[in-house]
């Protein structure tokens, strides 16, 4: 191997197993000493999994109030609200429990409480002036890994695109994951963010940000989540499959945090900001033709990852087996009912020339694995339209 240099972070202390959240109370006493604000959405205060949160905070002596106007792709206002409930209860530390929505606006909350403003004043590349309150971080979905990174991506509703607050800061201090939190999200949710979970090993490993570390844990991650996916949609009380895919999402949101994500993301991130389209899902539809696109690039590395993926790649050339990947990729998408991106959302040509737009322009666009440029991703909007 040649010589390398790398910087590599965890800012996050990590507990998990099943029945992790019964120590979230003594995991938060850690950083509160009278009161906590839980942040989450109103389906999962319906489903009592916010209850048995609060129970947690409770058995350690700490006040709960619960914060619950959370939307599926966070918006700035949602922010701006949970901030001043924040303010207004005394909460000395943050608690955010649910999938990347939730946990995404717990870290831009905790960070407006001390630095004032909206999310868009700290926007990236702006960095925040002082540290946030102290967040605890509860995943229940197998997917954006956002419980260990240090970003929060939020939408502008004026302008129609996603803003990143990006600082090591707003990463939470401490994330609990338990795989039984997980059981009751449906098949269609635990497919979309499953494969949010696979889109973010795939570039961590493959984009040019990439180190030895963050590729371990990225390959570990296809893996995981390549094998435990289907079975965690056929048959979600599966906790064998659950436990994987919690691992490998958390895996997953290590290895990107410390690489870089790349045009999937992009492009997924563009289509969401201008429709609201659901972000696991936004992403999922590009993964072939990015990888079909990328593979050029580095054919070995992308051979790794079908390898990864379970395809049997002894005595096939890396681009034949960069290829299998691809039919790999696109034979679970199948299987687990990932839509076209033309069902999804129905686009006209000022719509893909917007997207291709705000991709190219895109924070995460110079890293992905071949340069990809506005004629590029317009090409990867109509094949996958097509397709
Ligand atoms: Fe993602």
């Amino acid at each position: 191997m040649a010589e390398v240099e790398f910087g590599f972070q965890l800012a996050t202390r990590v507990v998990f197993g099943a029945g992790a959240v019964s120590g979230a109370g003594k995991e938060a006493a850690s950083l509160a000493d009278k009161r906590v604000l839980l942040i989450t959405d109103a389906g999962l205060v319906a489903a009592g999994l916010a209850d048995a949160v609060v129970e947690a905070m409770k058995r350690n002596g700490l006040d709960c109030p619960v914060f619950s106007g959370i939307s599926a792709n966070p918006r700035d206002q949602e922010c701006q609200d949970a901030a001043a409930a924040a303010r207004e209860t005394g909460a000395e530390a943050i608690v955010g429990l649910g999938g990347g929505s939730a946990i995404d606006v717990a870290k831009a909350a905790a960070a407006l409480v001390t630095n004032g403003g909206r999310v868009k004043d700290w926007e990236d590349p702006i960095r925040l002036e002082k540290d946030p309150l102290p967040l605890l971080a509860v995943p229940t979905t197998a997917g954006t890994g956002s419980e260990v990174t240090w970003v929060a991506v939020i939408t502008d509703e004026e302008q129609h695109y996603k803003m990143t607050l990006l600082d090591t800061r707003i990463a939470a201090n401490v994330a609990v994951l338990d795989p039984e939190l997980t059981i009751s999200l449906p098949p269609r949710l635990t497919a979309a963010t499953g494969m949010d979970a696979l889109v973010h090993a795939i570039e961590a490993y493959t984009c040019k940000a990439s180190n030895p570390v963050s590729d371990a844990l990225a390959l570990r991650a296809v893996e995981l989540v390549g094998g435990a996916l289907r079975r965690a949609v056929a048959d979600g009380a599966d906790r064998g499959a659950r436990s994987d895919m919690l691992l490998g999402s958390l895996l997953a949101g290590i290895s990107f945090g410390n690489a870089d994500v790349g045009a999937v993301h992009c492009l997924g991130e563009s289509l969401g900001g201008v429709f609201d389209t659901p972000h696991g899902l936004a992403c999922a539809v590009f993964l072939p033709a990015v990888l079909e696109f990328n593979a050029v690039a580095d054919p070995a590395r992308h051979a790794r990852v079908a390898a990864a993926l379970g395809v049997e790649t002894s005595g096939m050339a890396d681009s034949e087996a960069a290829a299998a990947a691809v039919a790999a990729v696109r034979g679970l998408m199948s299987d687990i009912g990932i839509p076209s991106l033309r069902r999804l959302q129905e686009l006209s040509a000022d719509d893909t020339e917007k997207v291709a737009r705000l991709s190219a322009e895109h924070v995460c666009s110079p890293d992905n694995a071949r340069t990809v440029t506005y004629d590029d991703y317009l090409a990867l909007l109509r094949a996958t339209y097509a397709a």
